[in-house]
């Protein structure tokens, strides 16, 4: 018997998601999981935040909570937190109305939202989309599956796991004017890897002489540093700086809220008289995929975002989050160190956010996980934020163990 689907391709595995299906199914005790980006505490257990339970508490002892759609742009308390939470409170964009926010399925469905948007309305019509090399495995299919043609710029310096902002300038400067950029506002993914203050700037005198676009990926603001205002500095850099952008957020990390898809899509423009016609498009665009956004999430998100007092206790969980993964990081490297491990271990407590580039080889991803039950992602990313004080040493010794076999 023939079939209509005989001709649809095999399409890859997801390189993230795969890992957690392969981890799931090995059922030896020394199994360490450190590859999909999600939070785990100090006992490797999945962590509900605080002002999470109390949201949750309160929806649930409210007898006018329902569960009607909410409207087409989604649940104003999420989105205007949410805005306020990336531009400030006083950001003079959302004073002069520049700004228009729609609540989305998280970070992913922001992105899928933005690249559907600019297939349809970006200038010029050719204009491709640039991404970081090496970059979130999704973006490339992401902006493929809208109709985009992808493009790299050198990020990453390979030998010393460093930013290499010459090589970022030179591809951005030597890009055709006007190509939309995608940029990760902090603890880009899956490098950890952060262009400083001064870098920003630089950036962004390349993006104006160059007229491209930016499209920040903001999925781990109060994750890098622990503090939400400086992990928005090149956002707020950029709108400072008179550029017309979008923003993709997800409140997946930062709130913990990973499977109620929880995000928004920004957009700033020039002109206040612009605004209505892009938030028109966006609300029709996200008819058409979503009809209106998930409540659950966006419920308890924007019940802290309002609230002072859970507001003021969320950002002190984000701070502690970061500490631990930082500390982490300091740990690993320090332990790597003590074992001699061959080659330098700094990068691991330099880089910043949920992970590390470790600059381990593929060859060396399979053996940590055939013989050591050890998931990470095949370009050697772990996330650091799967360490805890019980698993560290046998990370530290199996890499050694890895790395010295050469
Ligand atoms: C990751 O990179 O591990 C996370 O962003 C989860 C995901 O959806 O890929």
């Amino acid at each position: 018997m023939s079939s209509y689907f005989a001709n649809v391709p095999q399409a890859p595995a997801d390189g993230i998601l795969k890992l957690s299906v392969l981890s799931r199914a090995d059922t030896n005790s020394t199994k360490v999981d450190l590859g999909v980006g999600a939070y785990r505490d100090d006992s490797g257990k999945p962590w509900v935040l605080p002002v999470v339970r109390k949201a949750e508490q309160q929806l649930a002892a409210d007898p006018q909570a329902n569960h009607e759609y909410l409207g087409v742009g989604g649940l104003p308390a999420l989105t205007q937190g949410a805005q306020k939470l990336i531009f400030g409170a006083d950001s003079e964009a959302i004073k002069q109305q520049r700004v228009y926010s729609i609540q989305t399925i998280s970070g992913t469905g922001a992105n899928m939202v933005a690249a559907v948007f600019l297939k349809q309305f970006k200038q010029p019509a050719d204009a491709a989309v640039y991404i970081s090399k090496p970059t979130w495995g999704n973006h490339r299919s992401i902006f493929e599956t809208a109709g985009h043609v992808v493009r790299e710029y050198r990020y990453c310096n390979y030998t010393t796991l460093g930013l290499d902002i010459q090589g970022m300038l030179d591809d951005l400067r030597a890009a055709p004017r006007g190509q939309i950029i995608l940029l990760h506002a902090c603890a880009h993914n899956p490098t950890g890897i952060d262009p400083t203050t001064e870098q920003w700037q630089q950036i962004a005198d390349v993006m104006q002489e160059r007229s491209h676009f930016p499209l920040f990926d903001c999925a781990y603001q109060g994750f890098a540093t622990g503090d939400v205002t400086r992990d928005a500095y090149a956002i707020r850099l950029f709108v400072s700086r008179g550029f017309e952008l979008l923003v993709a957020q997800s409140f997946a990390k930062n709130m913990g809220l990973y499977g109620e898809r929880t995000g928004c899509l920004h957009a700033v423009t020039a002109l206040p008289a612009v605004l209505p016609q892009v938030s028109s498009q966006l609300n029709r665009l996200s008819r058409a995929t979503i009809s209106t956004a998930p409540a659950y999430g966006a419920k308890i998100a924007g019940t802290v975002l309002q609230d002072a007092e859970l507001y003021e206790e969320w950002l002190g969980s984000m701070e502690m989050m970061s500490r631990r993964i930082k500390k982490m990081r300091n740990l690993l490297r320090d332990k790597l160190v003590a074992l001699g491990t061959p080659g330098s271990w700094d990068h691991v407590s330099q880089q910043i956010g949920m992970f590390s580039f470790t600059g381990l080889s593929k060859q060396k991803v399979d053996r940590l996980r055939e013989e050591y039950h050890l998931y990470m992602t095949d370009d050697g990313r772990i996330s650091v934020a799967g360490l805890n004080s019980g698993n560290i040493d046998y990370v530290a010794k199996a890499i050694d163990a890895v790395v010295r076999s050469d």
